[in-house]
């Protein structure tokens, strides 16, 4: 294994050598699912997030991304491997310093109805964290705060006392963002924040979340099945494939030269406005559907449905090696 593939595996490289805001070191989460069977929905992730940059984090439904992101938030304890959160080991922290800690990341999730409680106002929603974190104790000031969080996304103080049902998707979500950003964070997971929302209004919503990110230096997580988005959003984007990373660069070398097969299948779905890479690429559009990640065999988890497999990669386990400048592929053919 080269120096650069080990690298990789361990901590990839930030481009200005300051240590990332966010910080994922062979990240392992399992699950029983049934006799002497695992289901294996993270398997051996590295990455790392520089402060304020975007990383975009995609694959089909079922490759991991979601597990990836409740464990880097400890809603799951991870069967191995660390989380650095401003340089600090989040799994080894002491409970009490744990509370702290929870309100600096914060998740927005899919669905803003199923996450928001229905027989709560939307003025309690978002006065839920700063009550549970103590903050705000003097109940005006902690109104004012939870007014100043409705305009922050447009919304207004009369939406206070309605409740979820009374809204749009889009406010739904504007509530759960508001709700994310009440405690001040400086880190959010977005888990598939906009697919459920129309396209008109996923970019409303895209452009406030790009918005909060200049004005409050945050740091996403972009966890998205849908890569037309990600491109216009993400600084770098990593590809996920049954619970291990099979790809990784910046966003626009990424787009513009995938190099592993599951990517350009992955891309070849999504309709590009370049003509010149029309002309230089074949579109492979992928066959079948992820497979479960239930006791995986050895090999290149991607060979039963990738176009290029041979037999080597039917036994042999790729590894991320650099195939351009940043720009990482976990392919035995590169
Ligand atoms: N709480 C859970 N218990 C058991 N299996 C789970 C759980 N959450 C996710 N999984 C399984 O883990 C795999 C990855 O799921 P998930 O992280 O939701 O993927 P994605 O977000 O990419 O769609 C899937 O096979 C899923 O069925
Ligand atoms: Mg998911």
């Amino acid at each position: 294994m080269s120096a650069a593939v080990m690298e990789k595996q361990v901590i990839p490289a930030q481009a200005d050598g300051r240590e990332p805001l966010l910080r994922v070191e062979h990240l392992k989460k399992y699950f029983p699912a049934g006799k002497k069977q695992v289901l294996k929905a993270v398997d051996d992730i590295s990455f790392s997030i520089g402060k304020g940059e975007t990383l975009g984090l995609v694959g089909e439904s079922g490759c991991g991304k979601t597990t990836v992101g409740r464990t880097i938030l400890r809603l799951y304890d991870p069967d191995g491997g660390a989380v650095y959160f401003e340089g600090t080991d989040i799994y080894k922290l002491p409970k009490k310093e744990w509370k702290p800690m929870t309100q600096k990341m914060q998740m927005v999730f899919q669905d803003p109805y199923a996450s928001l409680n229905p027989f709560f106002t939307v003025g309690e929603i978002i006065e839920e964290p700063l009550k549970i974190h103590g903050l705000y104790p003097n109940k005006a000031e902690r109104r004012e705060r939870v007014y100043e969080l409705l305009e922050m996304v447009g919304l207004n103080k009369d939406h206070a006392n309605r409740f979820p049902h009374e809204f749009s998707g889009g406010q739904r979500q504007r509530v759960g963002i508001a709700r994310a950003l009440a405690l001040d964070p400086t880190f959010l997971v977005c888990d598939e924040a906009i697919s459920a929302l129309d396209v008109s209004i996923q970019a409303q919503v895209v452009n406030m979340l790009m918005r909060f990110q200049r004005e409050l230096d945050l740091t996403y997580l972009f966890i998205t099945h849908d890569l037309s988005m990600v491109r216009h959003i993400a600084d770098h984007t990593a590809v996920m494939y049954l619970g291990t990373m099979v790809e990784y660069g910046e966003t626009g070398e990424l787009y513009a030269h995938p190099a592993h097969p599951y990517t350009q299948g992955l891309l070849s779905a999504v309709p590009v406005a370049d003509p010149a890479y029309c002309r230089t690429h074949t579109p492979s559009h992928l066959q079948g559907e992820v497979p479960s990640p239930i006791n995986p065999k050895p090999g290149c988890r991607f060979c039963d449905r990738c176009p290029r497999a041979t037999e080597r990669c039917r036994s042999e386990t790729p590894q991320l090696r650099e195939v351009g400048a940043g720009h990482w592929a976990a392919c035995l053919n590169l």
